[in-house]
């Protein structure tokens, strides 16, 4: 991070700004980037998912001991899950997309049965090309026909059938997720931002070739795997955040990503895959139920609470012509999180010590302090910030807007 970048990222009034650290060696370790080198970290791209090695150096870093149990409330792929599980920490992680807690899932999953998951992968992939009686649902956010080219659309939905007649409940996850992993890849879909892009790529691999190759992949991870330490229990479950339901007082310790304030819909972003688990209504219901971090989601519950950080925040977007939704997210997103951060602390021991990765926002002329404000309202909640790690300080790259300062990238620490 160049220093002064990260300087001009700090407002001068800031209270909490003392809080704030440099930490450069965390800014790649924030980001998917390592995951996409790492076994089975790499088994489904998570663009908003970061390294086993950042929960390690979290898990030092905050003296856990081992054994301890860690929560993820926002578990996404399962990342914070896995690095715990292959340390000897167990783990306990909630999302609210029934994607997520199956990628989580599948990638903890072990005691696999090496010999008959090779057969499986020779049979279903010398399968010729069949018909099926699966058909994809008319999806509000994307057209499906645009979306792939017609064998594409069909051989996908024509593995997914074979894969559901698989018995063996392992190796029908292990394929299920190997197929879900390829449908960007074989599709004429970019993710851009939070939005899905049709666009017109060259050469695109077939399904069965891109399938093949990412179910050899897996494989071969699994056979050079090390196992698990004895006796560690690590799962995901479908929950939402600001409601855990988790005894008081039985988690020690918690190492999370929520969504950030940049209006990205999951629910659209990842909605392909997701309408090869669940029907369209429920991803309707989804969208509504996640973090008010966009402007599909739906208000539950207002708390109303203010710190003087975001009532200038407000007050300052309130005055833009144009940005008519925009105070209601902002609101939203920061009730959301005071709901989680509450929930959070109810479900943790006394002493039990947090880590929070967010990111800050940038809108015309304006940026959200999202650190310093979730720092005040963890406060507010009962926690103890300890520091802010800065892991990332950088010009926002929305194009053609007057930035105030660089964005931060930052990692909460707090104790409660
Ligand atoms: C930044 S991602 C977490 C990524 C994760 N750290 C990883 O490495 O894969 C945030 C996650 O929060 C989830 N989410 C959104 N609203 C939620 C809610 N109300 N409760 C729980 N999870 C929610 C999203 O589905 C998304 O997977």
């Amino acid at each position: 991070m160049k220093g002064d970048l990260f300087a001009l990222s700090v407002a001068k009034d800031g209270e909490y700004s003392n809080l704030l650290i440099k930490r450069p060696e965390y800014r790649e370790l924030v980001t998917f980037a390592k995951c996409k080198r790492e076994p089975i970290y790499n088994w489904f791209y998570y663009k908003e998912g970061y390294s086993g090695e950042l929960v390690w150096n979290l898990l030092r870093e905050l003296n856990i001991e081992k054994n301890s149990t860690v929560l993820d409330p926002f578990c996404g792929t399962g990342n914070t899950l896995l690095a715990c599980k292959q340390v000897g920490y167990n783990a306990i992680g909630f999302d609210i997309l029934p994607l997520s807690v199956f990628v989580s899932n599948t990638k903890l999953q072990e005691g696999y049965d090496l010999e008959l998951l090779h057969e499986k992968i020779r049979e279903i992939t010398r399968l010729k090309f069949g018909e099926t009686r699966l058909k994809w649902p008319d999806l509000k956010f994307i057209d499906i026909r645009k979306s792939f080219s017609r064998y594409a659309r069909k051989d996908i939905l024509f593995f997914k059938e074979r894969i559901m007649e698989i018995e063996d409940e392992k190796i029908r996850n292990f394929m299920l997720l190997s197929l879900l992993s390829i449908v960007i890849p074989s599709s004429n879909i970019k993710r851009d931002g939070g939005v899905l892009k049709i666009v017109k790529k060259r050469h695109l691999p077939p399904v069965r070739h891109l399938f093949k190759n990412k179910l050899k992949r897996m494989y071969r991870d699994l056979k050079r795997a090390r196992p698990f330490p004895r006796g560690t229990v690590a799962e995901a479950r479908l929950g939402d955040a600001r409601s855990l339901p988790l005894r008081p007082e039985s988690v020690d310790a918690c190492i999370t990503s929520p969504p950030y304030l940049n209006w990205v819909d999951y629910t659209k972003v990842y909605g392909l895959e997701l309408a090869l688990l669940v029907g369209p209504e429920e991803i309707e219901v989804l969208r509504k139920r996640s973090i008010r971090s966009h402007v599909g989601a739906e208000c539950r519950r207002r708390i109303g609470l203010r710190s003087k950080r975001m009532e200038e925040i407000l007050d300052k977007i309130s005055e833009k012509p144009g940005f008519v939704k925009h105070p209601q997210v902002v609101e939203g997103y920061f009730d959301d999180m005071y709901m989680s951060m509450r929930s959070i602390h109810r479900s943790l021991k006394e002493g039990g010590k947090v880590a929070l990765v967010v990111g800050n926002v940038c809108l015309p002329s304006i940026t959200i302090d999202t650190d310093l404000i979730l720092a005040e309202l963890a406060e507010d909640i009962g926690f103890r910030v300890k520091e802010i790690l800065v892991a990332n300080a950088r010009w926002c790259d929305v194009y053609g807007i007057r930035k105030e300062r660089p964005v931060r990238e930052s990692i909460l620490i707090m104790e409660k």
